[in-house]
C-alpha cells in the first residue's frame, strides 16, 4: 500500500457526550470510551459511555417529549417542515459529515460523499413528505355507528444501529419515527458514534423539540440491553447480527415491545451465461466489495453458470488485483480498512476456513500492511454449498464463487440458507429473471443490478434476515399503532 498524502481534511469533532432532553451531558458514571480511525488505529477522541442510568434519563426525556411535548400533537405538516429543515442542514454540512463518517468508520471518502450522506438527506426528505399523509380509514360496520381508524405514533422508540452505515442507519430509523410523531432514544454502535451525534446537533438546530431525539453512545450489553428492557419504551428497531436480535427479541417479549429487525444475509447473486457479462462482472464485484464487504445484503454467494464460470472468475480476480485499497481519505481509494480489530480477525478466520475446507483462493487472502485493518480483496472458487464460507456471513471483502449448470437446481441452492435478505440475477432472458424473482425467498431481488436502494422501496428480510420492513410506506407503518374509534349515531 503506497503511503499517500491525505488530500481531504479531517473535520473537527464537536459532540462527544450523550444528547439527552436537548442537552449535551456526560455519562452519569463519568466513563468514556475511545473511538478510533480504522486506517491508522489512532484514537480520534473519547466519547461518553452511557449505560443503564443514562438510558433511564434519555427514556424519561423521550417519554416527557412524547406525552407532554408538542411533537406528537403538532400539525403534521409542521413536523414534516422541521424534518425538511434537518435534511437541509445536513446537506449544508454534507462534506464535513462525509469526512466524519470516513474518519470514524474508515470507509472511502468517495463513498461517504456519493452514497452515505446523500442517501441520509434523501431518506429524511422522503419521510418528511409522509408526515401529513398518515391517514386512517372509515369502516362501514353494522348498525348506526361511525367507525374509523386513526394511525397514531407507537410512542417512545429505542433504536439500536450498527457501524457499517452509521449516519444512514440513523436516517433510516429517524425518518419514519419522526414522520409518525414518535420520540427517539438511539444507541449508535460503539465503533462509530460520531456522525449520529452530529446529526442530533443539527436536529436541535433545525428546531426539532428537545427530547424528541436523544442519543446515548455506549456498548450493547449495557446501554443497548437497558434500552430493550425499559418498560417505557414501546418499540425497538434494531439492525445488526442475528444472535443479538434473538437476545433482544427475548428481552422485549417481557414488555411486549414491538420489534423490527434488519439482520444479516448470505445473498445469492446469480450470473447466467446469457447475461451482459461486462455489467454482470462489474455488478458482482460491487455487490460484494462495496463498503469493504460490510453490507447486510452483500452478494456473498456468487453462482456462475458453468459456460462462463472461468471467464467471470478471471475477470473478477483481475479487478481485485487492480482495486485501489488504501487511505480512505484519498479520493481515489475504493476500499478502506475493516471497521475494527474484531471484524478483521473474524474475516481472516473465514479466509482460513475457506482454505481448510478446500476452496481455491485465486486472489487476495492476506492482510495489507501492519497498521490499520486492511484486507486484500479476496476471491475463492471451487466453493461448495456446505462450506462455512458459503453458509455464514463473513462481512468482509471475501467472495465465494459457486458453479451451477441448471436453473431448478440453482434456485434450490440459492434458497438453501436460513437467510433471506436479498438476491440478484444477471440474464437477458426476462422470463428466467422473473421466475427467479418469484421463487427465491428474499426480501429484495435485483435484476441486472445490485444495491439499488431508494427510500421509497421497502427493504428487509425473509427468514432469519429480519422481521418487518424498513423504508417506504411499510417502514412508516412499523412506527404507528392503529386505533379503532366507534361512535354511536343513535
Ligand atoms: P451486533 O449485533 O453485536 O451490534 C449491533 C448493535 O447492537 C450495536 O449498536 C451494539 O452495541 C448493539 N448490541 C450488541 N449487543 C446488544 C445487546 N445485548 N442488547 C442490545 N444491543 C446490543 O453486531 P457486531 O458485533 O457489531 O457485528 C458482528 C457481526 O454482525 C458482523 O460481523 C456481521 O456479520 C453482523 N452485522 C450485521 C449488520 C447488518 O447490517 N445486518 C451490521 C453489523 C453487523
Ligand atoms: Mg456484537
Amino acid at each position: 500500500m503506497a503511503a499517500v498524502a491525505t488530500p481531504v481534511a479531517r473535520p473537527q469533532v464537536r459532540q462527544t457526550t450523550c444528547f439527552i432532553g436537548g442537552e449535551w451531558v456526560p455519562a452519569v458514571s463519568g466513563k468514556m470510551f475511545e473511538t478510533i480511525h480504522p486506517a491508522t488505529e489512532e484514537v480520534i477522541c473519547e466519547v461518553a459511555e452511557g449505560d443503564k442510568a443514562d438510558i433511564a434519563r434519555a427514556v424519561a426525556a423521550a417519554s416527557e417529549a412524547f406525552h407532554n411535548g408538542p411533537w406528537a400533537t403538532m400539525d403534521a405538516r409542521d413536523r414534516g417542515r422541521l424534518m425538511y429543515k434537518l435534511a437541509d442542514l445536513i446537506e449544508a454540512e454534507a462534506d464535513e459529515l462525509a469526512a466524519l463518517e470516513t474518519w470514524d468508520n474508515g470507509k472511502p471518502i468517495s463513498d461517504s460523499r456519493a452514497a452515505d450522506i446523500p442517501l441520509v438527506i434523501d431518506c429524511l426528505r422522503y419521510y418528511a413528505g409522509w408526515a401529513d399523509k398518515i391517514e386512517g380509514s372509515t369502516i362501514p360496520i353494522r348498525g348506526d355507528f361511525l367507525c374509523y381508524t386513526r394511525r397514531e405514533p407507537v410512542g417512545v422508540v429505542g433504536q439500536i444501529i450498527p457501524w457499517n452505515f452509521p449516519a444512514l442507519m440513523a436516517a433510516w430509523k429517524w425518518g419514519p419515527a419522526l414522520a409518525a410523531g414518535c420520540t427517539i432514544v438511539m444507541k449508535p454502535a460503539e465503533q462509530t458514534p460520531l456522525t449520529c451525534l452530529r446529526m442530533a446537533r443539527l436536529a436541535q438546530k433545525a428546531g426539532i423539540p428537545d427530547g424528541v431525539i436523544n442519543v446515548v453512545p455506549g456498548y450493547g450489553p449495557t446501554a443497548g440491553a437497558a434500552l430493550v428492557e425499559h418498560p417505557d419504551v414501546n418499540k425497538i428497531a434494531f439492525t445488526g447480527e442475528g444472535t443479538t436480535a434473538k437476545i433482544i427479541q427475548r428481552s422485549a417479549l417481557e414488555t411486549m415491545k414491538r420489534v423490527t429487525f434488519e439482520l444479516g444475509g448470505k445473498s445469492p447473486n446469480v450470473i447466467f451465461a446469457d447475461a451482459d457479462l461486462d455489467a454482470a462482472v462489474e455488478g458482482a464485484h460491487f455487490a460484494l466489495y462495496f463498503n469493504q464487504g460490510q453490507c447486510c445484503c452483500a452478494g456473498s454467494r456468487l453462482f456462475v453458470e458453468d459456460d462462463v464460470h472461468d471467464e467471470v472468475v478471471e475477470r473478477i480476480a483481475q479487478r481485485n488485483r487492480q482495486f485501489p485499497v488504501g487511505d480512505p481519505f484519498d479520493p481515489a481509494t475504493k476500499q478502506g480498512p475493516q471497521v475494527d480489530q474484531a471484524q478483521f480477525e473474524k474475516i481472516m478466520e473465514y479466509v482460513d476456513y475457506g482454505k481448510q475446507d478446500g476452496a481455491q483462493c485465486v486472489s487476495g487472502g492476506n492482510r495489507i500492511g501492519d497498521q490499520g485493518y486492511f484486507i486484500e480483496p479476496t476471491l475463492f472458487t471451487g466453493v461448495t454449498d456446505e462450506m462455512r464460507i458459503a453458509r455464514e456471513e463473513i462481512f468482509g471483502p471475501v467472495l465465494s464463487v459457486l458453479k451451477f449448470s441448471e436453473v431448478d437446481e440453482l434456485i434450490e441452492r440459492a434458497n438453501n440458507t436460513n437467510f433471506g435478505l436479498a438476491a440478484a440475477v444477471w440474464t437477458r432472458d426476462i422470463a428466467k429473471a422473473h421466475r427467479f424473482a418469484a421463487k427465491v425467498r428474499a426480501g429484495t431481488i435485483w435484476v441486472n443490478c445490485y444495491d439499488v436502494f431508494d427510500a421509497a422501496a421497502p427493504f428487509g428480510g425473509f427468514k432469519e434476515s429480519g422481521l418487518g420492513r424498513e423504508l417506504g410506506e411499510a417502514g412508516l407503518a412499523a412506527y404507528t399503532e392503529s386505533k379503532t374509534v366507534t361512535v354511536s349515531l343513535g
